[in-house]
């Protein structure tokens, strides 16, 4: 249907990329989006190797790839090697500077995608050799920089890349949930995108199905960008990073207050753990982009994949004949 750069590079049906969200993307998530025609990223995250060791174990035989967040595993460079051994479609890196890493990963024959926020990212995407640039806007669920948007980073990065190096591919990311998403994302020039917050909405996800009926029930103008749970989980993410997620009581209550939460944080981050461990996300965190105003149900991935793909190329083609008459 949809034939990009992308579907003939990795050999997949449609252009949608499972992103590697840590721990929600698990085997079962990964296989469902690879065996609709998608591609599917295992969220290594922080890195957990007894996870990432399960995960593979129970994938093999499923085409997947995997993910890390790169200034952890430069903590742990070890677990590359695992990924490595379980012969990836894919290694994605996000956050951080890909190039320790990156003739590991050429050397096994794995393709490398890299998720970058800015130009300079981009830069140095290429200049580590990336085989997949992955453009994340400030719409995106999770990490990232924040500072520029799906709209515009797209078509900065397409420049780059064709100016640059043309047989690198692109894939936007940020606020693609549907067809709509998808279609704008290839006019934008990316050869497909990366999903997150569309995927974390499914049966398959390793998400909490009280956080998802929260999500559901969420609109678009209920996220933002802050640093509260990444404070309170004690992760220390490098600047610029931040993450958007669902706004809740906690978030009013801490967000632009950091310096109060950081002097009380034995007993808050002990709350925390208490509200994760409870399910009560007026107080934990729901990690989901802007996107989450689009997620209306919960689907199965794979349905996610076929309605995207399909509405993307309906949509695409009702066009062709309008662009070509005015080309005439
Ligand atoms: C719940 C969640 C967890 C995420 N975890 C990671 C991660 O561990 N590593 C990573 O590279 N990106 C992570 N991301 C960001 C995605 O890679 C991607 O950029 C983003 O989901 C795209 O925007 P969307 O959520 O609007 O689809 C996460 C996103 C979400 C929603």
């Amino acid at each position: 249907m949809l034939t990009t750069r992308l579907t003939h590079a990795f050999g997949i049906e449609h252009p949608v990329v499972l992103a590697p969200m840590d721990v929600v993307s698990g085997a079962r998530l990964a296989m469902a989006v690879t065996d609709a025609g998608g591609l599917g990223l295992l969220g290594g995250g922080y890195g957990d190797e007894r996870w990432l060791k399960r995960e593979f174990a129970t994938a093999a035989g499923t085409r997947v790839g995997c993910g890390f967040i790169t200034w952890s595993l430069a903590r742990r460079p070890g677990l590359l090697d695992i990924a490595l051994e379980h012969r990836p479609a894919a290694v994605m890196l996000s956050f951080g500077d890909p190039a320790p890493f990156a003739d590991r990963i050429r050397a096994a024959g794995v393709p490398l995608i890299c998720q970058v926020h800015t130009l300079d990212q981009a830069r140095q995407a290429l200049d580590a050799g990336a085989d997949v640039v992955v453009a994340q806007g400030g719409e995106a669920g999770g990490h990232g920089a924040g500072t520029r948007s799906t709209f515009t980073l797209v078509p900065d990065i397409a420049d780059l890349i064709a100016d640059r190096s043309p047989g690198t591919l692109l894939l936007g990311a940020g606020g693609v949930a549907d067809g709509r998403g998808l279609a704008a994302a290839l006019a934008l020039g990316a050869d497909g995108v990366l999903v997150g917050t569309r995927f974390w909405a499914t049966e398959e996800a390793d998400a909490s199905a009280r956080a998802q009926a929260r999500a559901v029930a969420a609109d678009g103008d209920d996220t933002l960008r802050t640093t509260v749970y990444d404070i309170v989980r004690r992760y220390d993410w490098p600047a610029p990073y931040d993450a958007r997620l669902l706004r809740n009581q906690f978030v009013e209550r801490w967000h632009g207050r950091e310096s109060e939460l950081d002097a009380h944080l034995t007993e808050v981050a002990a709350e925390f753990t208490a509200a994760l461990a409870e399910q009560d996300f007026d107080l934990a965190n729901v990690i989901v982009g802007e996107g989450v105003g689009l997620v209306r149900e919960i689907l199965p991935a794979g349905e996610v994949v076929r309605r995207m793909a399909q509405d993307a190329a309906a949509r695409l083609g009702r066009w062709a004949p309008r662009t070509a008459a005015l080309g005439g």
